[in-house]
């Protein structure tokens, strides 16, 4: 697992570019004016107050292993703070993505993969417009979350407890998401069919964000197949995340963008 990351992430560093070597309009400005732009600290000063508590947290929790699992943890029982540095949203990949949300002004959201909060928290501190609803099987840890968003008062979160194929199928048809952000189950099948129900919950300016595309050769394949997929007009690969966009007046291109911090 571990060569064959580094294998993968040698491969991406060979192959990708920096906003010259996009020459699509749309893509170079998202590089340009998005993931190369900085935020200012005082507008993250909510969101990393509210990473704290979890990344100091001693408190336990009795987890249930649900998807592929930690690779990790031994046992079930672990501390928050462990789970938030091990599992959850990284720093710099939350900058990152309540950059994605503002610029992209995203109304509707959905997480599939709660874990404590992290990835809620970086699409919904200081985004009040911004309604997440976030998916997490583990019924321990789902609690939390939910308890610590309402602590915070961020009722625009709204966390359910099931998992991710039970809630999509009891999604209204008609219901669709701006942004969509895979998080949970990284394995090739799963990847797949979850990807498949979630097309129909998108629309024209919607995207999806698939978290560790390298995680292993099963989901590396999973995003090769995603990126083929004839709904999906730009693929950018930034190696930690894949993101799909499925504007039709695009052309059909694939991006590698080196986005390392
Ligand atoms: C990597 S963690 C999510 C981290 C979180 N998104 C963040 O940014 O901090 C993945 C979570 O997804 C949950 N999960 C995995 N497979 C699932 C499934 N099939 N249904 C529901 N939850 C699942 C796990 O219990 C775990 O808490």
């Amino acid at each position: 697992m571990m060569w064959f990351r580094l294998k993968t992430f040698i491969q991406y560093l060979l192959k990708s570019t920096n906003q010259h070597g996009v020459h699509s309009p749309f893509v170079y400005r998202f590089v340009t004016e998005c993931l190369y732009t900085k935020t200012s600290k005082k507008k993250l000063k909510s969101l990393r107050d509210l990473r704290q508590p979890l990344l100091k947290s001693q408190q336990e929790l009795e987890m249930l292993d649900v998807g592929k699992g930690s690779q990790r943890f031994n046992s079930n029982t672990r501390k928050v703070s462990a789970v938030a540095r091990n599992a959850g949203m990284g720093w710099h990949q939350s900058k990152l993505l309540h950059r994605i949300i503002s610029y992209f002004n995203i109304k509707q959201t959905l997480e599939l993969g709660t874990s404590v909060g992290l990835g809620s928290l970086a699409m919904a501190a200081n985004l009040p417009n911004n309604q997440v609803d976030t998916v997490e099987a583990c019924p321990n840890t789902s609690k939390f979350a939910k308890r610590y968003f309402e602590h915070n008062n961020l009722s625009h979160i709204q966390v359910y407890t099931c998992n991710f194929q039970s809630f999509l199928s009891q999604l209204p048809k008609d219901k669709t998401y701006d942004l969509i952000y895979l998080d949970g189950h990284h394995q090739k099948e799963a990847t797949l069919q979850y990807f498949e129900q979630l097309k129909s919950h998108t629309h024209d300016n919607s995207l999806i964000i698939l978290d560790d595309i390298y995680w292993s050769r099963g989901m590396q394949d999973a995003w090769q197949i995603i990126c083929h997929d004839d709904k999906v007009k730009v693929s950018i690969d930034l190696y930690f995340w894949g993101i799909v966009f499925f504007k039709p007046e695009l052309s059909k291109q694939d991006f590698k963008v080196r986005c390392l911090f």
